[in-house]
């Protein structure tokens, strides 16, 4: 493992805690995050165990907090049996929180519905009812390829009813990668709807599990349910396909909550990893519940009278664990919402943060970065033309966050009121890791700040030993935590290699992070290691791009980097050879338009690279590695200042820096 990490920039302003916010807090005051860390620091499971007792609701209590017999497959309360749909729903049933709001749905086209806790309940029993008409039971494999909808929501917590394991995937993903994670995951039910729709357009949904199938291999799956959302004539296989009201049809409001161990699988979620395949990222049930509460408390300090939106989307771990899990867990408000932030137009976010009186607004920095610029282009719709006073906290997930979008955030639209938690974390850690505290801890605009409770992260060099303050290095966890990622599905041993690499003889979990710790302690993430690109948030392996590339027809080798974009954060740049000659002018375009179709049909939309150049060969050293480095310095426009001696065909770099 090598990486070349310098220490960034760091910035100087600092804000402090307003008195108000911290007068109120759930955490308040930087004592009481001392005590929560001191209590931690003394017996880390036995704080877990604490937690997990007060903050969950137990069917069958846990008698041991932390199994660490088989490291890393660490277990968390594993004798102890719970339901986390019943901790969602069936908790607030007979307080206060039946009747409120649980989900304030907008449609992409403005319309809106809501959902009491009862009727959520009643919906979740109903769905889980048909479920087990159809045959499903616990530890059985679901795919779910939905909108941001209600019904989304409702089919993850009627799959955590019956232990029911489900795998979200992103309607962003092609045919492709949904058939790799239908046979992957070993699903045998399919839930999706006819077309989903955004920004004014449907965009066909069930077209791709049809296609899915149509490559074979998904025989398991018994049956296909369809949420009819746009009322689309779509294909329907009989005795497979079923429309979401006929699996509903006469089905109970009352199903009983199966009980699973704390261990049990609640989700598998494929993110990419630095080879071609993604990862199956499977999650526990109790230990990624507690943390998902835990951290709607401490991070977004949540009460009762919140307003709670996180625009991301449920085919992501946000869309997990801050929509359909923490939230609901804690009785909370939330507003689910279908469409995207620049449609009608780009007011629409803010319109909506009036609309419904948005207290908690949580969003990827790639989001703010793109309304920065169209708050120019359309003043219109800047911030400032909306009452956002209802207001009182920020969040920021997904990638860095520069200093200049911070500030825009901060105040635009948090009018210089609001504190910004910029939260660190991963797919693989189920829950919040690294932010500040608001009620706690001064904001540095770009820094992630502190660790939460309970997690003990540090910055380490290549020999695993911990670096000064102000030096960059690897960003690790020390300890074991409840929400962790288990295994990868179908895959332990790249589980062990990925995450406790012997580089560190296992005993650390490696994030794939570089980062620094400045004079105060906070954290500094300065992005990915391996050979992951971060595009809006979205996590993209290189190697899976270049498979996708190599995979077409015309292509004999390619090689993927990413390259600092002002509003995707990074853009992918892919350098192509062909297996015939170096296209040029109309041709090139033309090639490359193909190409960049073709990933988009390979892996999704989200993987088309933004440019693609071509070379009648790449960089390589007389060993044949190619040079990644030079290619990144080539789509950067940087002057290539290091020896290129060593290369064994130097002439190509001059081929590749012309733009196709
Ligand atoms: C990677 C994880 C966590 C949910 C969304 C992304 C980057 C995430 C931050 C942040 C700097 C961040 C890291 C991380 N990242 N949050 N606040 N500051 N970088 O989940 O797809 O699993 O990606 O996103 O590089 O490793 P993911």
């Amino acid at each position: 493992m090598s990486a070349q990490i310098e220490s960034v920039l760091q910035e100087e302003r600092i804000f402090p805690v307003p008195e108000a916010f911290a007068r109120q807090a759930n955490v308040s005051g930087m004592a009481q995050y001392e005590a929560l860390q001191a209590e931690a620091e003394k017996d880390n499971a036995g704080f877990w165990a604490r937690l997990a007792r007060e903050n969950l609701t137990w069917i069958k209590p846990f008698t041991r907090s932390l199994d660490e017999s088989n490291a890393p497959f660490y277990k968390w309360f594993e004798d102890g049996e719970l339901n986390v749909s019943a901790n969602c729903l069936d908790r607030h049933l007979g307080t206060p929180v039946e009747n409120e709001t649980a989900i304030i749905f907008e449609a992409d086209d403005g319309a809106i519905t809501r959902v009491t806790y009862r009727e959520l309940y009643e919906r979740v029993c109903r769905f889980a009812s048909g479920l087990k008409a159809l045959g499903y039971k616990k530890g059985d494999r679901a795919i779910i390829y939905l909108p941001m909808s209600i019904q989304g929501v409702v089919a993850m917590q009627a799959c955590a009813r019956l232990g029911i394991i489900h795998s979200v995937v992103f309607g962003g993903f092609s045919s492709k990668s949904l058939h790799e994670r239908i046979i992957d995951v070993g699903a045998t039910l399919v839930v999706t709807a006819d077309e989903q729709v955004r920004g004014g357009r449907n965009i066909p949904l069930k077209a791709a599990i049809d296609e899915a199938f149509a490559m074979g291999g998904c025989e398991a799956v018994r049956k296909v349910i369809v949420y009819q959302r746009t009322g689309a004539k779509v294909a329907m296989e009989s005795g497979r396909d079923i429309t979401w009201d006929q699996a509903i049809e006469g089905q109970p409001a009352e199903c009983a909550p199966e009980p699973v161990s704390a261990e049990h699988p609640l989700f598998v979620l494929y993110t990419s990893g630095s080879t071609g395949k993604p990862k199956g990222v499977q999650h526990s049930s109790g230990g990624f519940l507690l943390q998902a509460v835990m951290s709607m408390k401490w991070t977004f300090d949540l009460k009762p009278e919140d307003v709670f939106w996180c625009t991301a989307d449920i085919g992501w771990v946000t869309g997990h664990t801050y929509i359909t899990y923490g939230p609901l867990a804690c009785g909370a408000t939330e507003i689910v919402f279908e469409g995207i932030p620049t449609w009608p137009n780009s007011g629409r976010f803010w319109e909506m943060i009036a609309r419904h009186k948005v207290t908690i607004f949580y969003t990827a920095p790639t989001a703010i970065r793109s309304l920065v610029k169209a708050g120019e282009t359309s003043p219109d719709h800047h911030p400032r033309n909306y009452d956002l006073s209802s207001l009182r906290l920020l969040g920021s997930v997904g990638e860095p966050i520069n200093p200049e979008a911070w500030m825009w955030y901060y105040t635009n639209v948090g009018g210089e009121r609001c504190p910004i938690v910029d939260t660190w974390w991963q797919t693989e850690t189920g829950a919040h890791m690294i932010n500040p505290l608001p009620g706690v801890h001064a904001l540095k605009p770009g820094s992630c700040a502190m660790p939460l409770p309970g997690i003990e992260a540090t910055i380490v060099d290549e020999t695993g030993a911990e670096v000064e303050r102000g030096k960059g290095g690897f960003l690790v966890i020390k300890k074991p935590w409840p929400a962790m990622i288990r295994t990868i599905w179908n895959d332990p041993e790249r589980f062990k290699s990925s995450y406790y690499p012997a580089d560190f003889q296992g005993r650390y979990y490696v994030a794939g992070d570089g980062a620094s710790r400045d004079l105060d302690g906070y954290f500094w993430i300065m992005g990915r290691i391996d050979d992951v690109l971060n595009v809006s948030g979205h996590r993209l392996g290189t190697m899976e791009i270049e498979s996708a590339l190599v995979a077409h027809d015309l292509v004999a080798e390619a090689a993927v980097v990413g390259r600092p974009d002002d509003v995707t954060g990074e853009a992918i740049v892919a350098f192509v050879v062909l297996k015939g000659p170096r296209p040029s002018g109309a041709e090139a375009k033309e090639v490359a338009t193909t190409l960049r179709n073709w990933v988009g049909k390979e892996i999704g939309p989200i993987a088309k690279p933004k440019e693609i150049r071509f070379g009648e060969n790449l960089p390589k050293t007389r060993s044949g590695k190619i040079m990644r480095r030079l290619l990144r310095n080539v789509a950067k426009g940087e002057e290539v200042t290091q020896d290129v001696s060593t290369l064994e065909n130097p002439a190509i770099l001059d081929q590749l820096k012309e733009a196709s």
